[in-house]
């Protein structure tokens, strides 16, 4: 352990709260170096919809890298690449009838796409200010930073972070408040002194800001007053994408059509750095080399990333299956706050993105804290830290979802108790 702490940064962040060594992994479990085995709910932070080293994934890449495929990541032509773009069209986009997207591939991460995101929107529309919500996550790189609403991260920055107009997500008011039209009339008030925005970015369902949910009818609101204002529609589905909710986009079902998509995480389905922006055509107003970078389009990703598409979607058996194991977990969520505190727990998420709201961010880690020592993986979100959150891998065995809920289960109790004994000394 001592070299983590003596060589590493100490920006190092999820290894403190799972302070051991792993050294395998397989579907939706991580083994440490001392053969302990840990139920993931984290998934290297829903990198991993796919599982651990999935089987047809894993073979995909070791016949790519045994037949000395490409590996660089410059935008020259592969043949990874053109097997990508192929099935992602045919089993992805066309059959969403989103025939008229064009696919870039950003640098390799999440904020990657985010930036060529926002870059885009502001050449295409001449216009610098975006709107952004509370609590929305997109990334640490300038630019997506100044979308982000966390001010831990937002504190980092070391500059302004300009050029974004904050609006409250739905909900964030309570149920009463219509924060459409809040911002309908400030975008139609010549003195309201929001600058007429290029884009509106947002999540359907907020990861890292506390599983908050847009309903469909939000959604809807909100791409048509982005079309009444002028505004480009980008939604970023980096984490509640490719398959987490249950279809592949996280809007899917809710008939909106977003000018801009970004995806990653679980892009590669295999772990592999791998970013990319969905655009509509006439959106594409780059010039050669205009966004550029090292790094756009790693090769072994877009094998992983053509074999999970090819192996998970070409029909609707898979996403069936996370609905199922949603409803399922959700149950079994629902009655952890039923027994330790229906006054001050509750549910929130959909799909397989789902988590516990507890009353404050001290109350979630300990929960985290005493689940992990009992041999599951779990983080906190939210913008007090307060949801204890599942992203396990979508590919979970029933059993293991209940092994892993029993733990849950177990840890509230035990955190929960603890606390109330607290109290009353
Ligand atoms: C919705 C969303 N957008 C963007 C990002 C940034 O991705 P990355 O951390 O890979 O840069 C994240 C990361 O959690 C995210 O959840």
């Amino acid at each position: 352990m001592n070299i983590f702490e003596q060589k590493e940064s100490n920006v190092r962040s999820y290894c403190r709260s799972f302070p051991v060594v792993f050294n395998q992994a397989r579907g939706a479990e991580l083994v440490t170096s001392e053969g302990k085995h840990y139920i993931d709910f984290l998934a290297g932070a829903g990198t991993l919809n796919y599982g651990h080293n999935h089987p047809v994934l894993k073979q995909a890449l070791i016949d790519y890298i045994n037949k000395d495929g490409i590996t660089h990541g410059l935008d020259m032509y592969s043949e990874a690449k053109a097997t990508f773009l192929e099935t992602f069209n045919r089993l992805i986009l066309k059959p969403r009838n989103m025939p008229d997207y064009v696919m870039q591939f950003t640098g390799p991460t999440g904020t990657n796409a985010v930036e060529a995101a926002l870059k885009l929107a502001r050449k295409v529309t001449g216009r610098n200010n975006v709107i952004s919500f509370t609590n929305g996550f997109h990334g640490c790189t300038i630019g997506a930073l100044a979308v982000t609403g966390n001010q831990h991260h937002r504190g980092a920055a070391g500059v302004p972070l300009t050029d974004v107009s904050r609006m409250p997500y739905a909900n964030y008011f309570g149920s009463k408040v219509d924060t459409i039209a809040m911002m309908d009339k400030l975008l139609d008030d010549p003195s309201s002194g929001i600058d007429k925005p290029a884009a509106v970015i947002v999540e359907a369902l907020q990861g890292e800001g506390g599983l908050n949910v847009a309903s469909t009818e939000w959604m809807r609101k909100l791409e048509k007053l982005c079309r009444k204002h002028d505004m480009l529609f980008i939604v970023d589905d980096i984490q509640a994408g490719c398959g987490r909710t249950g279809t592949f986009f996280s809007f899917e079902e809710m008939g909106v059509k977003p000018d801009m998509i970004t995806l990653s995480k679980s892009l590669s389905g295999y772990g592999l750095p791998f970013a990319m922006l969905l655009m509509r055509k006439e959106l594409d107003q780059w010039t050669p080399g205009e966004h550029n970078g090292t790094f756009r389009g790693n090769n072994h990703a877009f094998v992983t990333a053509a074999a999970a598409i090819e192996h998970f979607w070409s029909d609707d058996t898979f996403a069936k299956s996370v609905r199922a194991k949603g409803k399922m977990i959700e149950a079994r969520m629902q009655a952890i706050v039923h027994r330790h505190g229906p006054e001050s727990l509750f549910v929130k998420g959909r799909g397989m993105m789902l988590g516990i709201s507890c009353p404050d961010g001290e109350t979630a880690a300990a929960i985290c804290r005493e689940a992990f020592a009992h041999g599951l993986v779990i983080e906190t979100s939210g913008n007090h830290s307060q949801v204890v959150k599942c992203l396990c891998a979508l590919i979970i065995s029933e059993e293991q979802i209940t092994q892993a809920m029993d733990i849950l289960d177990a840890a509230f109790a035990t955190v929960l108790s603890a606390k109330t004994a607290t109290q009353a000394s």
